[in-house]
């Protein structure tokens, strides 16, 4: 990053902003071709980000700053395999899951590529059986069911993308387990026989507590109800970590590995996504692969301007940088994506949410946003009261596919989409005193109430969103959706000068659980812990003695 040229620059854009004070209604008013000027394609695939405050000075001067910071020499560096992971020294190379037609490559001395077919081979060679009952349970039983035993990265991904592709959903049914509370292995296994039940433990580093817990639990399971020897027939896993794995006592044809250049919350793609390719089949989800190959290359190729990553991210840091929006909320008119905000929480959060530059120094600007979400049009009965009227300002990310799964079921479809639009659309317009006064006179309601009350059906308006549509989602389009999302979270995390890749946050608290497991089971006192902790532990004990 050129700091004092990004730096420059970035004073240069708080200024713009602060003499455009645009009115959104106003410019599409006085702009016919406001649309056009601020959506780009990809083939069916369109980002509209002209419902957000912005005018073409502003998109210049954001894709000066990228410049300033250097995000295509990055973007270059992290497809070629450098070690941009610095505080790891390790390469970023999730595009390599999902190169399949692409020339390969050679990274520290490994052939990606090779490893990476030889592992889809494997992975699709094992789901086939799987599927046909080739590979059946200890008693001969077909398998109808797999668990997929993982947390975050090792679960996050794989789950949505199985919701995301229910039409496509053909083999046995999915099903998820990631927190360490019992009564989600619980009550995962209440309805399922373990004579057709299948586990895929699935854990980059194999050590993370919650998912070997739930491993253990489900072989004593297996163990309690089949025998030892059922254990082979019942058990696969995905990791980095070959030797725990067989220390675990799974099948060495039943493991599947990846390599610590695939970060977990990017890991989806390689043999993580195993239980998505075992519902919808290795050919849906090398189409999935595909689609995410292709953003790839619009991403590498395509000059910002008009490359969609690049622009959801300049759109993205320009509301939490330069506007100081703390929040992006992700909502999917598209209930098969009801998962895709939880997935992106941790692909944005645990990649940007960082105070330390790439230099060890305090940031200097605000970094990542807080994410979340729900799909449409739920939310709109719950949280977009706050959305249109509260007091804070928070960008809406709106997805939505042009058409359905279930051409009889049309109409919901329209509705599904008349909904989509309305909600960016009274964001963007809002209602003003005049209008909410003149709306309530032609209902007949009385004057002296119509001054009283017309100011709380004010709505303010100017509230950004952007629009991401896409014709269906099908596997080629959930990869691609993701791949979107996968380097809009890198083209910020550039812009923040931070390391996307580590999660350095995410240990503290795992060291301090470790610690305090003794002291929760009462072998240990509390004694020189805080006074709220002490207290906690006090009060869990004097409720467990019960
Ligand atoms: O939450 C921290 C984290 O390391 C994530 O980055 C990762 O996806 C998750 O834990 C699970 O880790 P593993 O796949 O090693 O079990």
């Amino acid at each position: 990053m050129d700091h004092k040229a990004f730096a420059k620059q970035l004073a240069a854009l708080g200024k713009h902003r602060a003499s455009l004070s645009m009115n959104m209604r106003d410019a599409f008013a006085a702009d016919p071709q406001r649309f056009e000027k601020f959506s780009a394609t990809d083939g069916d695939l369109l980002l509209d980000w002209s419902k957000c405050a912005v005018d073409e000075e502003a998109m210049r001067q954001l894709v000066a700053l990228a410049g300033a910071a250097g995000v295509e020499e990055k973007r270059a560096a992290m497809f070629s395999g450098k070690h941009i992971n610095i505080t790891e020294d390790r390469a970023v190379l999730h595009t390599a899951l999902r190169d399949l037609d692409g020339k390969g490559l050679h990274v520290d001395g490994q052939d990606v590529k090779k490893d990476v077919e030889s592992v889809l081979a494997a992975m699709a060679d094992f789901a086939d059986a799987v599927r046909s009952g080739k590979a059946a349970g200890a008693t001969g039983k077909a398998i109808t069911d797999v668990v997929n035993i993982g947390i975050g990265g090792s679960d996050l991904g794989p789950a949505m993308a199985t919701l995301a592709l229910a039409p496509y959903h053909d083999g046995p049914r999915s099903h998820y387990v990631s927190n360490i509370d019992g009564a989600h292995i619980h009550d995962t296994l209440k309805g399922l026989d373990p004579a057709t039940t299948l586990f895929i433990i699935a854990s980059k580093t194999f050590t993370t507590v919650e998912t070997m817990t739930n491993a253990e639990t489900a072989r004593h399971w297996i163990q309690e109800k089949l025998g030892k020897e059922a254990v082979g027939h019942h058990f696969a896993a995905v990791s980095t970590a070959l030797d725990l794995v067989a220390k675990f006592g799974i099948r060495q044809e039943r493991v599947f590995g990846f390599w610590d250049w695939v970060g977990g919350r990017y890991s989806v793609w390689g043999a993580i996504g195993l239980p998505v390719m075992i519902a919808v089949g290795p050919e849906n989800f090398r189409a999935f692969l595909r689609g995410g190959a292709e953003m790839d290359a619009h991403f590498r190729d395509t000059p910002p301007q008009k490359n969609l990553p690049f622009l959801l991210g300049l759109v993205g840091f320009w509301h939490r940088v330069v506007c100081k929006y703390p929040a992006r909320a992700v909502i999917p008119y598209d209930q098969r994506l009801s998962r895709l905000p939880a997935y992106l929480q941790q692909l944005d959060m645990e990649s940007n949410g960082k105070s330390v530059t790439v230099d060890s120094k305090p940031v200097t600007t605000p970094t990542g946003p807080l994410v979340w979400g729900e799909p449409g049009t739920n939310g709109q009965h719950a949280f977009f009261q706050l959305l249109h009227q509260g007091t804070d300002i928070i960008p809406v990310e709106f997805l939505a596919a042009a058409i359905g799964h279930e051409p009889n079921l049309r109409h919901h479809h329209d509705l599904l989409l008349a909904n989509c639009l309305a909600q960016s659309e009274a964001l963007m317009k809002g209602r003003t005193l005049e209008e909410a006064r003149a709306q309530m006179l032609a209902k007949g309601q009385k004057p002296d109430f119509v001054d009283r009350i017309a100011p709380q059906r004010v709505f303010s308006g100017n509230r950004p969103s952007v629009t991401i549509l896409y014709e269906k989602l099908d596997p080629r389009t959930l990869g691609r959706l993701i791949a979107l999302y996968e380097h809009r979270v890198f083209v910020e995390g550039v812009l923040y000068d931070i390391n996307s890749f580590d999660q350095w946050g995410v240990e503290l608290g795992k060291e301090l659980a470790t610690q305090l497991l003794p002291v929760v089971e009462g072998k240990e006192s509390a004694a020189g812990r805080d006074a709220s902790t002490a207290g906690l532990v006090g009060h869990i004990r004097r409720l467990g003695a019960k």
